[in-house]
C-alpha cells in the first residue's frame, strides 16, 4: 500500500484545523466510514465514488466529457492543466489546495511548479479517486486528503492558490464553497475555476436547467462565477468561456483593498 512522505504529512497536518488520523493508506482520510462529503447531490456525484470510474476518468471519460461541454474551441486537457497552472502564477515554496482533485492530474502538476519546498494538496471525497491518485503520485510536494470541499479543513490564510475544476456545480451549497476558499487564501491568493456556464438564450436554459437537475448538476450563467468572486474580496478577475463551461480566475485583495473597497 502507497504511504505518504512523513515529511510531507507533517507538512499537511499543521495546516489541518483537525489531527490527522494516524491510519496511512497514502492519504489522510478526514472522513472515516462515511461514504459521502457533504450532502448528495445525484448521479454524477455518486459516479464518482465507484471504482470503474478512476480507472479510466483521465485517460477517456474527463477528455470525452470536456469535449462535449467546452465545444471544439475549448482548451485541451493539457491546455486546462497548463492554463491553471498559468493563473494561479504557482512558484516555488507556495502552498496549493487542488480542490476535488479527482485522480490528481491538476494536483501531480501543481506539485512540481510549487517543488521545491512547497505544497499541492489535492482535497477529494472520493476515495477511490484518491486511491488512483496516491498510485500516480510519489512527489514530496504532493499530499492527498479526503475532506468535504465544502469546507475545507485546513486553517484560514494558509494557501497561496486554489484550484476547483469541473466540480464546484457538484457541490451541495457551491456558495458556501466559495466563502470558504476566500477564507483559506492568503491576502493577495489566487483562484482558478472550471465550472458550468448556461446560455442566454431561453429555450437551451431551459434545456440546460433540466439537465443540471436529472444530472445533480448546478447551471451557473455566465458572469455569475465573476461576481460571486468579486463579493469576497476578489481583484483582477479574468473570465474565459467555452461551450458550456466557465474558467474564471482572480486574486485574493490584500485585507487592507477589502477594507478600502467595503467603505465605497
Ligand atoms: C469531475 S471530477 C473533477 C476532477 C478534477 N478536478 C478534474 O478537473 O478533472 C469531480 C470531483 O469532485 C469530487 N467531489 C464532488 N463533491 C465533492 C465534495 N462535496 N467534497 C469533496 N469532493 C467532492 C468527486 O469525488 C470528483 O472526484
Amino acid at each position: 500500500m502507497p504511504t505518504m512522505q512523513p515529511g510531507t504529512r507533517d507538512r499537511l497536518a499543521d495546516l489541518l484545523t483537525t489531527a490527522a488520523p494516524s491510519t496511512d493508506q497514502g492519504f489522510v482520510d478526514l472522513l472515516g466510514e462515511s461514504p459521502q462529503a457533504g450532502p448528495p447531490t445525484g448521479i454524477t456525484q455518486r459516479l464518482m465514488r465507484t471504482s470503474l470510474l478512476p480507472r479510466v476518468y483521465e485517460r477517456y471519460w474527463r477528455p470525452l466529457l470536456g469535449c462535449v461541454f467546452k465545444g471544439p474551441f475549448g482548451p485541451s486537457m493539457a491546455g486546462e492543466v497548463r492554463l491553471a497552472t498559468e493563473l494561479l502564477a504557482l512558484r516555488p515554496g507556495q502552498t496549493v489546495l487542488d480542490v476535488a482533485c479527482g485522480t490528481g492530474r491538476f494536483t501531480r502538476a501543481f506539485g512540481a511548479a510549487v517543488a521545491p519546498g512547497g505544497l499541492a494538496i489535492g482535497l477529494d471525497g472520493a476515495r477511490p479517486m484518491l486511491e488512483t491518485a496516491v498510485a500516480e503520485s510519489g512527489q514530496d510536494t504532493v499530499a492527498y486528503l479526503r475532506a468535504d470541499a465544502v469546507e475545507p479543513p485546513l486553517r484560514g490564510s494558509t494557501v497561496d492558490a486554489i484550484c476547483c475544476f469541473a466540480a464546484l456545480h457538484m457541490f451541495a451549497e457551491p456558495e458556501k464553497a466559495l466563502d470558504s476558499f476566500a477564507g483559506l487564501l492568503k491576502p493577495g491568493g489566487r483562484i482558478v475555476l472550471l465550472t458550468s456556464a448556461r446560455r442566454g438564450w431561453q429555450p437551451a436554459r431551459t434545456v440546460e436547467t433540466m439537465g443540471g437537475i436529472l444530472s445533480g448538476q448546478r447551471m451557473f450563467d455566465r458572469g455569475e462565477i465573476a461576481a460571486a468572486l468579486r463579493t469576497r474580496g476578489f481583484t483582477a478577475i479574468a473570465e474565459r468561456y467555452a461551450g458550456f463551461t466557465q474558467i474564471v480566475a482572480g486574486k485574493l485583495a490584500s485585507a487592507g483593498a477589502v477594507r478600502t473597497s467595503s467603505k465605497t
